[in-house]
């Protein structure tokens, strides 16, 4: 497995396996990877003869009140996950790299940021957009893959390579959980024994309201009513929002007719989770 820093040396690996006729996946991670990370990794290993993994911190993606600095890094157990797949190349430019001083140019998909995580973290996601635009030019895959942990993002990078004419194909990965529920995610090593077992709250929430979507004749409205009084009913969880969306365009859904993405973002302490379902009728 090849480590490489630097974006101009990542681009003539590109250029070199591209010429060959090889097919690219990347996998596009801020690293501290677990079972989620891994699952994307095995997708885009499958589906090309080259496969990359990017880990980078993005600064751009944080507020200036967000968990930049404390947000938790291990590149030699990431690598020794990497190498198990196995993952051709590890993409681990430093942001003095990624981006010049003198940056002034943003990529944003500005309809479906607006809701959900949007008003909460302003500037993340064209940070996100942004970045992994720059990663596509840099690493040139063929395919990218993107968890549904992140559904909001993952909708905001078809999005942009759909208006952009990305040249490439978008995979996106079913979210992976602990054996108890809990999304898998790299802030959860922020939780302290008693936050981890309130942080169950999101996905019992989640489960709540579909096993009350499965028993028919209601209505979107009960469904977050039903989420909602999950999630109340533990203290110290503190709801940011609790919506059901359009799972295609993320527009705030009126009726349980087409596929709605019920989305959750809570903070248990100082940690800011999210988690949601698609409900398909
Ligand atoms: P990160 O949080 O490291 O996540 C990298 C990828 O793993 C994302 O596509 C995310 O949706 C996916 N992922 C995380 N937890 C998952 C889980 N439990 N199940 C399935 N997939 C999961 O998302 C980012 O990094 C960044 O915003 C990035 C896209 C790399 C841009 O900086």
């Amino acid at each position: 497995m090849q480590i490489i820093n630097h974006p101009d040396e990542m681009a003539r690996w590109a250029d070199a396996t591209r010429a060959r006729g090889e097919r690219i996946a990347l996998v596009p991670t801020m690293g501290f990877l677990h079972e989620g990370h891994m699952s994307l990794m095995r997708e885009g290993r499958a589906r090309a003869e080259a496969a990359v993994a990017s880990i980078f911190v993005n600064p751009t993606q944080f507020g200036p009140t967000e968990d930049l600095a404390r947000y938790p890094r291990d590149f030699a157990r990431d690598c020794a996950m990497l190498e198990t797949v196995p993952i051709d190349v590890v993409f681990a430019p430093e942001a003095s790299a990624m981006y010049s001083a003198d940056a002034e140019t943003w990529v944003e998909a500005t309809g479906v940021t607006r809701g959900l995580c949007g008003p909460f973290r302003p500037g993340h996601f064209r940070g996100v957009t942004t970045i992994v635009a720059k990663l596509f030019n840099i690493v040139k895959p063929h395919l990218a893959v993107f968890g549904e942990k992140d559904f909001q993002q993952l909708r905001a990078i078809q999005r942009m390579v759909a208006d952009l004419n990305f040249d490439l194909e978008i995979l996106p990965v079913p979210i992976v959980r602990e054996k108890d529920g809990l999304a898998m995610s790299s802030r959860n090593a922020y939780l302290s024994p008693e936050e981890r077992e309130r942080a169950l709250a999101l996905s019992l929430a989640l489960r709540a309201a579909r096993d009350r979507f499965k028993c028919g004749s209601c209505c979107v409205e009960e469904i977050v009513k039903v989420a909602k009084r999950v999630l109340r009913k533990t203290p110290g969880v503190e709801i940011e929002y609790v919506e059901a969306v359009d799972a295609r365009t993320l527009a705030p859904a009126h009726s349980l007719a087409a596929p709605i993405l019920l989305a959750i973002a809570a903070r248990v302490g100082k940690t800011r989770l999210i988690d949601n379902t698609v409900l398909t009728p």
